[in-house]
């Protein structure tokens, strides 16, 4: 049980799966857990659903003891003057491109900062969060944040040059998965099966393609496929024609775009 109070500055999507973690794994009081948002309403649900407090965001960064804020990245500057006045709070931020030492410009040399890079199945707690902490984070501190991203899917502690790495692996990745979830099951319409049963079988496929890859994790990936393809038969014929098409060489371009683009973002100041 976290017995830190914890303010959340920003209910929207990622926010929100975060309380809803919470709350669902009981790890945390509701009286605990701060809220605030600048449609109010939209914390106000949070406060229907779990009786979590609701308040402006001063008081919710006065009365906490770490803060979560989970607005985007365009809204952090106007919060900065608020957050001065407390310089004593440990922060985490899920803010893609704001790094630990935009908080430390901007407020205190020597805050603790976790900086999260959460990706949107965390919303449904089958996430994966990247974590970076500032080196200063004290280890009661690390230990509720670890606790907090715990609650909404596995976690996984990387030095901070490694966040926006995560963020092709993992932040940006589901979009490309959904993708090819989807192009594979359009292909089995097309030939004339039904919407839910070609998504369901494409989908079941992908998470048990996934978990064989997890258990032979040592066997590298061509010896894996080599366990689904025979001379001429038909999964060698695929793979010749995902040669031609360069799919493999095109999906390493999508993500290392991504990567690019994540440092090209980043924000120091
Ligand atoms: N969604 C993802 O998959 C994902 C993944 C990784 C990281 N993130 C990061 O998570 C952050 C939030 O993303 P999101 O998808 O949750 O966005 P979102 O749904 O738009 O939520 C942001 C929330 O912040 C509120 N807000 C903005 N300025 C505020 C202020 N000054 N005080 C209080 N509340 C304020 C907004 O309120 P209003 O609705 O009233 O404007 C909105 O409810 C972003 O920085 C993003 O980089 C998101």
């Amino acid at each position: 049980m976290i017995s830190k109070v914890i303010g959340v500055i920003g209910t929207g999507n990622m926010g929100g799966a975060i309380i809803d973690g919470l709350m669902s794994k009981g790890i945390i009081s509701p009286d605990n857990l701060l809220l605030t948002n600048r449609d109010i309403d939209k914390a106000n649900r949070y406060y229907d659903k779990y009786k979590t407090p609701v308040m402006g965001a001063e008081e919710v960064i006065e009365r906490s003891d770490i803060i979560l804020i989970a607005v985007k990245p365009k809204d952090i500057d106007s919060l900065i003057p608020i957050f001065k006045k407390y310089s004593n709070k440990v922060l985490i931020s899920v803010l893609a491109g704001i790094t630990i030492d935009y908080f430390r410009n901007n407020l205190d040399a020597e805050i603790q900062v976790a900086r999260a890079m959460p990706n949107i199945p965390s919303t449904i707690s089958k996430g994966v969060i990247s974590i970076s902490y500032s080196e200063n984070t004290s280890g009661e501190s690390r230990d509720v944040i670890d606790n907090i991203f715990s609650s909404i899917g596995e976690v996984y502690h990387v030095e901070e040059r490694l966040i926006n790495i995560s963020t092709g692996l993992s932040g940006s990745s589901p979009a490309y998965m959904f993708l090819i979830i989807d192009a594979i099951a359009k292909v089995g319409i097309d030939y004339g099966m039904d919407r839910s049963t070609a998504f369901d079988m494409v989908i079941d496929t992908m998470i048990g393609s996934a978990m064989f890859m997890r258990e032979y994790s040592q066997i590298e990936a061509d010896t894996l496929v080599s366990k689904v393809t025979s001379p001429g038969g038909t999964t060698i014929e695929g793979l010749r024609v995902l040669n031609e098409k360069n799919i493999l060489d095109g999906i390493s371009s999508t993500i290392k775009t991504v990567i690019e683009k994540s440092f090209s973002m980043e924000r120091k100041d």
